[in-house]
């Protein structure tokens, strides 16, 4: 059983998991809408992702005899100015997610929850990843440079980014 308020910030960092997958889809449909096909299917894989990192907490929160609850999200972001503002925000909102990761490892240790450390590691292992791949993405948009064929570069080379797991 989980400490009960080991169990609702838990649950809480469940929503945020779907929070994140309902924002990386609502921006995939913004790029298919202005024509960003690589990054359209960029964010859509990774939407799914965020949907695996809720399903994990999910399976957690319920094996530990404790019961997640879905509650209510708030609408994604919609409307975004240009691509690379879309992935300056992914990249921003990866670091909120890290932080609210520490925080709950940190909270387990106090707790002397050395389970649900355990089992947090995965979630560091792999913001500390999602961290580097957002950057990187941020990076592009420097390197190559967003005048003439530019946008169409680094919008193909996003979409060549897909990571296998
Ligand atoms: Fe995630
Ligand atoms: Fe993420």
């Amino acid at each position: 059983m989980l400490t009960e308020k080991l169990y609702m910030a838990m649950n809480e960092q469940m929503m945020l998991e779907f929070a994140s997958s309902n924002l990386y889809k609502s921006m995939a449909s913004w790029c298919e809408s202005k024509g960003f096909k690589g990054s359209a299917h960029f964010l859509n894989a990774h939407a799914k992702e965020e949907m695996e990192h809720m399903e994990k907490l999910f399976g957690y929160i319920n094996k530990t005899g404790n019961r997640a609850i879905l509650g209510t999200l708030e609408a994604p972001k919609a409307e975004f100015g240009t691509l690379r503002e879309v992935f300056e925000q992914t990249f921003k909102h990866e670091q909120l997610i890290t932080k609210q990761i520490f925080a709950l490892a940190d909270l387990s240790l106090e707790l002397k929850d050395f389970s649900t450390f355990s089992f947090l590691q995965w979630y560091t292992a792999e913001q500390h990843e999602e961290e580097a791949l957002f950057h990187e993405i941020i990076e592009k948009f420097d390197i190559i440079g967003e005048q003439g064929k530019g946008l169409f570069m680094i919008d193909k080379e996003i979409g060549n980014l897909l990571r296998k797991h």
